[in-house]
């Protein structure tokens, strides 16, 4: 078990649910309406100002993108209202995981962030990164990035006690993935293809109510961290390794203090220490439900876990204001 830090005072807990539930329900009046620029912007705007009420001195060490092109929520940005006396803690975040599911009313877009005594996020660069996880309750190592997917398959199957075509994957659908899909096909797997928003694909694989025995696959670098940093406090296994396109990504994994391009990235490398993740639904989805507004309130659905404890609270909110406008 992980010892309890000293900064993340456990009020912050309940109070991480508030930041995301603000930028959940900020982008929700979105869903739907085709502008992904405007959701995202609605849950950047309402999570900066509730953090910004928070008495602690917090760095976004991940998030929506270096200064320059981010004007909010930048990679590096101060939020809190402690700066300089409150505990210091990192944050990671991503006011709108799944812009374009929003902006379609698709499923699994969430609102996430996760937050560490400082230095315990990985500052990952916002690069592409190859994801493998499983559930707890695997031995160590059942998994390993430098295998075959077919091998990695074969691996759980065996741990699993069941023969591989019956092993379940999410994999996020983009023509990239072609390759590992026809593997999979090959070995008769049942594959669940998900449009986007891999941070709950690879949540997913911890809920045996999916079914998703494994993640496979590449997506974002900052979104490896988030679902880490959740796998973290649930158990499970994860394996990340980053993926660099060309030479301007190389140079940018330098400036990120990457200096082995070919790691591989386990759990306690991407988060480390005491954790705290928190998540709430703008839509519906394997993890968590949407927003839904209704006749005299809204409702929310959140998932908020810490490390040092493995405890899980599941929250669900009755809004009759919005909420982070009036400390409810
Ligand atoms: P956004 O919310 O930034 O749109 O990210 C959605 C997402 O699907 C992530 O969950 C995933 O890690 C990434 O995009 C995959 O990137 P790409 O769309 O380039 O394949």
């Amino acid at each position: 078990m992980v010892i309890a830090s000293h900064t993340l005072d456990r009020v912050l807990v309940l109070e991480m649910v508030r930041v995301t539930e603000a930028a959940a329900v900020a982008a929700s009046k979105l869903i739907g309406r085709g502008n992904e620029k405007a959701a995202d912007h609605a849950a950047v705007e309402a999570m900066r100002e509730a953090l910004n009420q928070l008495e602690f001195d917090g760095t976004v060490v991940i998030g929506e993108g270096e200064r320059d092109e981010a004007p909010m929520l930048f990679i590096g940005e101060k939020v809190g209202r402690a700066q300089g006396t409150g505990p210091k803690i990192d944050i990671a975040l991503d006011p709108l995981e799944g812009t374009t599911i929003t902006a379609k009313a698709g499923p699994n877009a969430l609102a996430v962030l996760a937050i560490a005594d400082e230095g315990g996020l990985l500052n990952a660069p916002d690069v592409y990164m190859d994801k493998l996880a499983i559930g707890p309750g695997y031995p160590e190592g059942t998994i390993d990035l430098n295998r075959s997917a077919s091998d990695n398959i074969r691996s759980v199957a065996k741990a699993k006690g069941v023969d591989p075509s019956e092993i379940i994957v999410c994999v996020l659908d983009r023509p990239r993935h072609e390759k590992l899909i026809a593997e999979l096909r090959a070995l008769g797997c049942g594959i669940q293809l998900i449009p986007d928003g891999d941070v709950a694909g690879v949540i997913a694989v911890t809920n045996p109510d999916t079914t998703i025995d494994i993640y496979m696959g590449s997506g974002g670098a900052p979104e490896g961290v988030l679902a880490a940093a959740a796998l973290r406090c649930v158990g499970g296994q994860f394996q990340g390794r980053l993926l660099f396109r060309n030479d301007d990504e190389r140079g940018r994994a330098a400036k990120w203090g990457v200096e082995d391009l070919d790691r591989i990235y386990h759990l306690h490398d991407l988060a480390k220490g005491d954790v705290i993740f928190a998540a709430t639904g703008v839509t519906d989805g394997s993890l968590l439900e949407g927003v839904k507004r209704r006749k005299s309130c809204l409702t929310t659905e959140s998932v908020v876990m810490r490390a040092s404890t493995g405890t899980v609270r599941w929250v669900k909110g009755e809004h009759r204001g919005e909420p982070g406008s009036h400390r409810d």
